[in-house]
């Protein structure tokens, strides 16, 4: 299935269900603390907070979305990008966790000829927070998941914030397991290679503060309303559903793997790690990455500098010309300068 058809499928589902199509923010945060857009939910922290009055319910967008923390892991792994676009639904004090719970699970094991992505509901495991027996309760009776496939995880994996002083709250992951060639039995707490994650539940309930790690935070109070941020990695689920190996194989990134391989004149192979040519693969997937990611920044008005945001742009065009170089390449492959982009 096309990236483009699983997006079209998430909004018309949410649609569908009462909430408000919202259009991607810019990359550029809308809010202050914050670099960049790095969750679906930023847009909308000011209605998660109670700030603002939300003029809708229910929302659902597609956003956009860099993250830089993991840049070393790209290209490496199957699933690390610093571009990436979220689907997400939103409640601002309407449904809460079962709401999400059986939406989230009507879309993943809907059949594909019914308008959902037909995953396999016995591969689907998903975590809880430690002390969330309400959740771990919800999956089981209205999904049917049983309570073997049903983990706990602590503050680390299962609560989720911004990593700045705002919204969060415990959270509950779904995953999809890709088999036992991937990697070993026992669900997400064990291997996260084969079980891979693909959507984040997050019961956004509390204000935290003094963020000094994922699990190292202070709760201020309740928020005002009970809410519901979700996030689905459009790329993740492409993967899957495409049967390629990795994110940075689907539809929409494997074209600068392609061209990469054909100026270089070296042939992407998929090798093992330890082999000749997986280096220069994984020099290839960082070049899908790290460009699109630049594109995507240069946008939304970023420009290359040695500062903040624009410094961000600069360092992955720098690793994306470092790539091609050790690829063997010298000389300069695009027909467009910067100065024409901008
Ligand atoms: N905000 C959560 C996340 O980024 C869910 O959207 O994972």
């Amino acid at each position: 299935m096309e990236t483009a058809e699983i997006r079209r499928r998430f909004l018309n589902h949410f649609e569908r269900e009462g909430h408000t199509v919202v259009p991607s923010a810019s990359l550029v945060s809308p809010d202050p603390t914050l670099l960049f857009t790095v969750a679906g939910m930023v847009p909308f922290i000011p209605y998660l907070t109670g700030r603002e009055t939300p003029p809708y319910k229910r929302a659902a967008s597609v956003q956009k979305c860099v993250r830089t923390l993991d840049i070393d892991e790209v290209g490496k792994t199957t699933r690390h990008g610093t571009f990436f676009q979220m689907n997400g639904n939103f409640s601002f004090g309407d449904y809460f966790k079962e709401g999400a719970i059986a939406y989230a699970w009507d879309l993943i094991t809907k059949p594909q000829s019914d308008g959902g992505y037909g995953f396999d509901p016995d591969k689907i495991w998903v975590t809880v927070y430690q002390q969330d027996d309400e959740a771990a309760a919800l999956w089981n009776r209205v999904a049917d998941i049983p309570y073997e496939r049903i983990q706990r995880r602590g503050k680390k994996d299962n609560y989720w914030h911004t990593g700045q002083p705002g919204p969060g709250g415990p959270c509950s992951e779904i995953y999809v397991d890709r088999g036992p060639e991937y990697g070993r039995d026992g669900g997400p707490i064990v291997d996260e290679d084969r079980f891979l994650e693909i959507w984040n539940l997050v019961f956004m309930q509390e204000a935290v503060t003094e963020v000094k790690a994922k699990d190292d935070f202070r709760v201020v109070g309740d928020l005002p309303n009970k809410n519901i941020d979700t996030g689905m990695g459009l790329e993740r689920v492409a993967f899957l559903l495409q049967g390629v190996e990795n994110m940075y194989e689907i539809d929409q990134m494997m074209p600068v793997i392609e061209r990469a391989a054909e100026l270089s004149g070296k042939k992407y192979g998929r090798h093992a790690k330890g082999d000749p040519g997986y280096d220069d693969d994984v020099r290839m997937r960082v070049i899908a990455d790290h460009v699109r990611s630049a594109l995507m920044l240069i946008g939304d008005g970023v420009a290359p500098s040695n500062e903040a945001r624009g410094y961000v742009v600069r360092r992955l065009l720098r690793r994306s010309v470092r790539a091609m170089r050790l690829l063997g390449v010298d000389e300069p492959v695009a027909d467009v300068t910067l100065a024409q982009v901008l």
